[in-house]
């Protein structure tokens, strides 16, 4: 696991897209795992960017995305069909294949086991994306969520309806199930994953993430379970880490932890140039 520091919500986006952008170029038929929320619209303006300066190209990438809610349609203007429509895919030219599962199937177990299945025919998901909760959700998967569980119909917490609300005229308007990808879908599927938290209501469970008990109690400590991690994030979101926290923290890959603040190649978009710091065994 990688942890990353950045300066500011820019400078992270700047990199995460850097990150997804060369993955994009490096492989021909990417296949990326999408998320919606405030988090990763920084990403998706720099991909945007990225795309109009020449240095990216969509009509090969193959898109799926972690969730959306139940009872919305595509159309609803707070269905994250639409969010993506906004956010990123008409600044872009089309990917080859769009895939968000879809909240108003009249059969959602078969739209779920559908899923998966177009998962599983791309052969899994090249890169990731994630955001956090703020009670340590991924996807729409929370506190308590089956650590098994693949694609599937989630029941959504107080408070992940009190967080979403903001995009409602009022809370009630929240759905109160998704459809999203499970924790074992997120695990088993994704060969890299790219989570990105910024702001202060993000460090109690970013500092849960990465020193807590590994516990489906905080869904996104279960990713320590994953051999390939990257975690972005700006200095609130880190701001209850420190050098300490990293000593006996257990991890199947060792957690290089990275400060880039004040370092003159925080500017580069070159990922591999970053300098890591590394505790615990390795
Ligand atoms: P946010 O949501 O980016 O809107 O904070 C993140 C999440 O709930 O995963």
């Amino acid at each position: 696991m990688r942890v990353c520091i950045f300066n500011n919500y820019q400078e992270m986006s700047r990199i995460a897209a850097a990150i997804v952008g060369k993955c994009i170029q490096t492989k021909k038929g990417a296949v990326l795992g999408l998320a919606t929320g405030s988090t990763p619209i920084g990403m998706y303006q720099e991909l945007v960017r990225m795309h109009r300066s020449g240095e990216l190209d969509f009509s090969q990438v193959i898109t799926f995305n972690l969730d959306e809610y139940v009872g919305l349609s595509p159309l609803h203007p707070q269905s994250y069909h639409s969010f993506m429509q906004c956010h990123f895919f008409q600044h872009v030219n089309p990917p080859s294949n769009v895939h968000i599962p879809r909240g108003d199937a009249a059969n959602l177990a078969l739209e779920c086991a559908n899923y998966e299945a177009a998962m599983n025919q791309v052969g899994g998901i090249d890169i990731q994306i994630l955001g956090i909760g703020s009670n340590g959700h991924i996807g729409f998967n929370e506190p308590g969520a089956d650590a098994e569980g693949t694609t599937n119909v989630v029941k959504l917490s107080d408070c992940t309806i009190k967080s979403n609300a903001r995009f409602f005229s009022s809370p009630n308007q929240v759905p109160g199930y998704a459809v999203s990808m499970g924790i074992k879908t997120i695990l088993d599927k994704s060969k890299t994953i790219l989570l990105l938290a910024n702001g202060v209501d993000k460090a109690a469970a970013v500092r849960h993430m990465l020193t807590g008990e590994v516990t489906p109690a905080v869904p996104a400590s279960l990713l320590r379970l994953h051999s390939d991690v990257t975690v972005l994030l700006d200095q609130a979101a880190a701001q209850e880490l420190t050098e300490r926290t990293f000593v006996s923290t257990e991890s199947r890959s060792p957690i290089k932890f990275s400060f880039l603040k004040g370092k003159k190649d925080g500017k580069s978009t070159d990922v591999g140039r970053y300098r890591y710091y590394t505790f615990g065994n390795n």
